[in-house]
């Protein structure tokens, strides 16, 4: 059996990636470590929670204590534990610092003595290479991130790099674009608008609409980190581009026509600080590897509203019920034009 550590793995990419992971290796056996912070949630792994190739541990990753044991026993980790939410960044960023960076850190500390580590997956972002106006990002570009939270993404992606240099940790780093699909907090700006679409909501656009984000399906996320597992070599950094690239404003009306709701509930609003206008990713080096986004865009966005559609158990107990939902979500947008 092959152990792999997966971090984060009660969240939107993790449990997905979880569910791959248990369909596509009947050799594995996988560890799920998460926090249950208020984006984590053991829903997002009810139909794996039972599998006797599964695991679910409830913790933090900047736990030495407990993440030594889990090190020392692994052959693979995936690293997604995170803050994630950039608007969270901006009005909070320590937490971002102290998860994504020093959590981090703590999990690269026990992998320099775990003996049997084949692959330690860094999860980073294309928000490390911060804002691009033209052109597409290659792993070599320099790093300029912009906001908290991709401040600390970049941090972590250097400091994994740093334990393969300095260690010898067979560190890979993965740079994927915006994610979308099933099990996707509701803060995020495409399940967002497709509930507050659902209930007949306003929909807050920020600032001109104007700015783009190249969309990649989870599920082809998933099949490059399996590939990279298996393939990618430590020391080395892949981008994961969906090559999507759509403007927000677009995005929001495709919504709207795929759940036949009128284009007059799209709100705009201020603006994010410091918005990054548009990321775009050159994918090559994992296209040479026989990687392709499977998804095209139009379907994987009609599936992924469906779902949300379908599977309102899911989040209406977030939107609906959960106080802290509702405390973000008037903080964040009341008054905000
Ligand atoms: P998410 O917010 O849905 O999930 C994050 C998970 O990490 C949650 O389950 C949470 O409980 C857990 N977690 C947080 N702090 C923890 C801690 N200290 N210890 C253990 N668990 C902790 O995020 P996501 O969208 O699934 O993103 C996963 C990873 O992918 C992150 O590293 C993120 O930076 C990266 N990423 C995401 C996107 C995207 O579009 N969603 C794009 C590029 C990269
Ligand atoms: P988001 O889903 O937060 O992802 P990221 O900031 O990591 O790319 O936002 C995606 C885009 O949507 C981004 O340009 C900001 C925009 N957005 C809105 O216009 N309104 C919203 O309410 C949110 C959450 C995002």
């Amino acid at each position: 059996m092959t152990e792999v550590l997966v971090t984060g793995g009660a969240g939107f990419i993790g449990s997905n990636f979880v569910r791959h992971a248990l369909a596509a290796h009947p050799d594995w056996h996988v560890t799920t470590l998460d926090k249950l912070t208020y984006a984590g949630r053991s829903e997002n792994l009810k139909d794996v929670l039972d599998d006797p190739r599964h695991t679910f541990i409830r913790g933090d990753v900047g736990d030495a204590a407990l993440v030594g044991p889990l090190l020392a026993r692994a052959n693979v980790v995936v690293h997604f534990a995170a803050e994630t939410h950039v608007d969270r960044s901006i009005s909070g960023a320590l937490q971002f610092v102290r998860t994504d960076v020093l959590g981090t850190a703590v999990l690269l500390e026990a992998a320099r003595s775990a003996p049997g580590l084949h692959r330690f997956i860094q999860i980073s972002t294309d928000e490390v290479y911060g804002s691009v106006a033209t052109g597409a990002s290659r792993e070599t570009d320099e790093l300029k991130p912009r906001n908290p939270y991709s401040a600390s993404k970049a941090a972590a992606d250097r400091l994994a790099y740093s334990y393969w240099a300095t260690y010898d940790v067979p560190v890979v780093i993965a740079r994927p674009s915006n994610n979308y699909g099933p099990y996707q907090y509701p803060e995020k700006v495409i399940p967002l608008f497709v509930t507050n679409a659902i209930d007949g909501l306003p929909l807050p656009l920020y600032g001109d609409g104007q700015n783009v984000r190249d969309w990649l399906h989870v599920e082809d996320h998933c099949r490059a980190l399996d590939l990279l597992i298996g393939r990618g070599v430590p020391g080395e950094v892949y981008n994961i581009g969906g090559g999507n690239e759509v403007r927000n404003v677009d995005l929001t009306r495709r919504i709207l026509e795929l759940l036949d709701r009128p284009a007059s509930l799209i709100k705009p609003v201020a603006d994010r600080l410091g918005h990054d206008r548009r990321y775009c990713l050159d994918s090559s080096k994992l296209h040479a590897m026989g990687w392709r986004p499977q998804m095209p865009f139009d379907q994987g966005l009609a599936s992924t509203v469906a779902w949300y559609r379908e599977n309102e158990w899911w989040w209406r107990p977030i939107k609906d019920a959960d106080p802290a939902f509702r405390a973000y979500y008037d903080a964040h947008y009341q008054n905000r034009g």
